[in-house]
């Protein structure tokens, strides 16, 4: 649960009260605190620094039984990051302690730049996202979530946010679902079953799915998700989720439709370019566009969202085997273009195409945006943190970075520059999925399938550097990070 409260802080009844503090004295939080800490020796001890915490026990005065105080660093260095961190940090320790509740005190003075409601977002996220433990193949679950999460602060700042914690916990349960799917492993999640979680998931809130199977992909014509599917025993499928607010409104105004797609390859092998065995584990990952994607229509449809949101999302595995799909083959896209298969491991390009041809043929949408775990030259250039933004249109490049810097999963633009088209050339096919030179690999993968946006307008982000954790991070457990989720629902609410 998680809850904004209010009244006398000293009599909150709570398992862990949490004051962040920032160094040289600045103690941003409730003032009869401050008074307690500088009562208390411990203290002294203390600077606020990044990283350092200290846990006091039965403070005088305190109903609360513990009193974490979680050093921020220098008060000019802060922002909603900070928050996020301090309070994943917070509910981690108290996991780590067996807790079952835990209570953040909110600053008092707000850090220049901060504003309350951001603020408070940004803590119940931190906490809310903290709270998870993927032990779903554990036989011993050892850690307990926290039951309940508050944010203590006066009833005036409390009053007009009383509908924040309900949608933070929306955003977050999708984007822990996301991490879920990302993290689970491939042998679980076939094309068919990781469909089928999506569609169970889907059909709780107001939204209408369709799946094509590999009999209709085929017959439709969709012959590049066939052909990467066809090394696989585990058939591809397409997974189309429709947000509808104008379905039962015939007046609508503004009317507009925006479509998402995502990279859905529940394991990427290579195919018959097998990859290296180096870390080819973490290539269960591949599929966390889709997982953003059907994410994000889940938060959207429990949101009640202003417009039409589609997700098409293509899910194959691929696999090497006698039934693969070859180096040199030529297949035919549901565009009718054809591609010469330069490499097996470059799949995630051409089901993305299928997808979005499909996308634009159905729902004719004002916008399009695909999410993809498309290259490791992106990682080479952004690094594991930072995603690639590529777009036709400048405005939607923009408010994506924007979203991007709001929700801490940032973006960075990359270029589409058009010359560099010739290096997809095909002496056989109208395009080869492969660029004739190793370097720069994120903008080829790109403008592949700028080949198949047409002209809608459109924005590819590549996400193959911070969709995947092997370590975690301070709201986040190793594995999936649900990168993407956040920032799309922040840019669906911009746009
Ligand atoms: N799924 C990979 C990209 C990837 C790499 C994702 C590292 C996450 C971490 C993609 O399908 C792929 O194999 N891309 C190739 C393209 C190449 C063959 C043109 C790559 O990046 O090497
Ligand atoms: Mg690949
Ligand atoms: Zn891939």
């Amino acid at each position: 649960m998680l809850k904004i409260i209010t009244g006398d802080l000293m009599k909150t009844v709570s398992q862990c009260l949490v004051v962040p503090v920032c160094e040289d004295n600045a103690i941003h939080s409730d003032l009869s605190i401050i008074e307690l800490i500088k009562k208390t020796e411990a203290i002294k001890e203390f600077h606020g620094k990044k990283d350092e915490s200290l846990m006091l026990y039965h403070v005088d005065g305190v109903k609360a039984e513990r009193i974490l105080f979680m050093g921020m660093g220098k008060q000019e260095a802060l922002n909603l990051e900070s928050f996020r961190a301090m309070a994943g940090k917070s509910v981690k320790k108290a996991i780590g302690h067996d807790l079952s509740d835990m209570t953040f005190c909110v600053p008092a003075v707000l850090p220049a730049g901060l504003e309350t409601e951001t603020l408070m977002a940004s803590i119940l996220e931190g906490a809310c996202l903290g709270n998870h433990v993927f032990d779903a193949y554990k036989k011993e679950k050892t850690k307990k979530v926290l039951k309940a999460i508050s944010v203590f602060t006066d009833p005036s700042t409390a009053e007009p946010l009383a509908k924040l914690p309900a949608r933070i916990r929306t955003i977050c349960r999708g984007t822990l679902l996301a991490r879920e799917w990302v993290s689970m492993p491939s042998n679980d999640k076939t094309p068919e079953r990781l469909v089928r979680s999506m569609v169970k998931a889907a059909e709780k809130e107001e939204l209408s799915f369709t799946i094509l199977d590999d009999k209709v992909l085929k017959q439709s014509g969709m012959g590049a998700i066939m052909a990467v599917g066809a090394g696989s025993r585990s058939k591809p499928r397409l997974l189309i989720l429709d947000y509808n607010p104008y379905k039962n409104k015939k007046s609508a105004k503004n009317k507009r439709t925006i479509a998402l797609v995502g990279k859905g390859v529940t394991f990427d092998s290579g195919g018959i370019n097998l990859k290296p065995s180096a870390s080819l584990d973490e290539m269960k990952m591949d599929m966390s566009g889709a997982a953003a994607v059907a994410a994000t229509l889940i938060i959207l449809a429990r949101l009640n969202h202003n417009f039409r949101v589609v997700g098409v999302i293509p899910v194959v595995e691929n696999m090497p085997s006698g039934d693969a799909t070859r180096p040199g083959d030529i297949i035919k896209t549901y565009s009718g273009k054809t591609v010469e298969i330069g490499n097996t491991d470059a799949e995630g390009r051409l089901i993305l195409a299928d997808a979005m041809s499909y996308a634009i043929k159905m729902f004719k949408p004002d916008m399009m945006i695909d999410l993809a775990t498309l290259t490791g030259a992106c990682v080479i250039a952004l690094g594991e943190k930072i995603a690639g933004v590529f777009s036709t249109d400048q405005k939607l490049s923009d408010d994506i970075v924007t979203s991007g810097d709001a929700t801490a999963e940032r973006c960075w633009p990359l270029p589409l520059p058009d010359d560099y088209k010739a290096l997809l050339k095909s002496d056989f096919a109208d395009i080869n999925n492969m660029s004739s030179t190793r370097y720069g690999g994120a903008i080829t993968a790109a403008l592949f399938l700028s080949e198949f946006a047409e002209d809608t307008p459109w924005a590819h982000i590549d996400i193959a550097g911070p969709a995947y954790s092997k370590k975690g991070g301070d709201y986040c457990g190793p594995g999936g990070t649900g990168f993407g989720v956040r920032l799309l629902v922040d840019l669906m609410g911009k746009i």
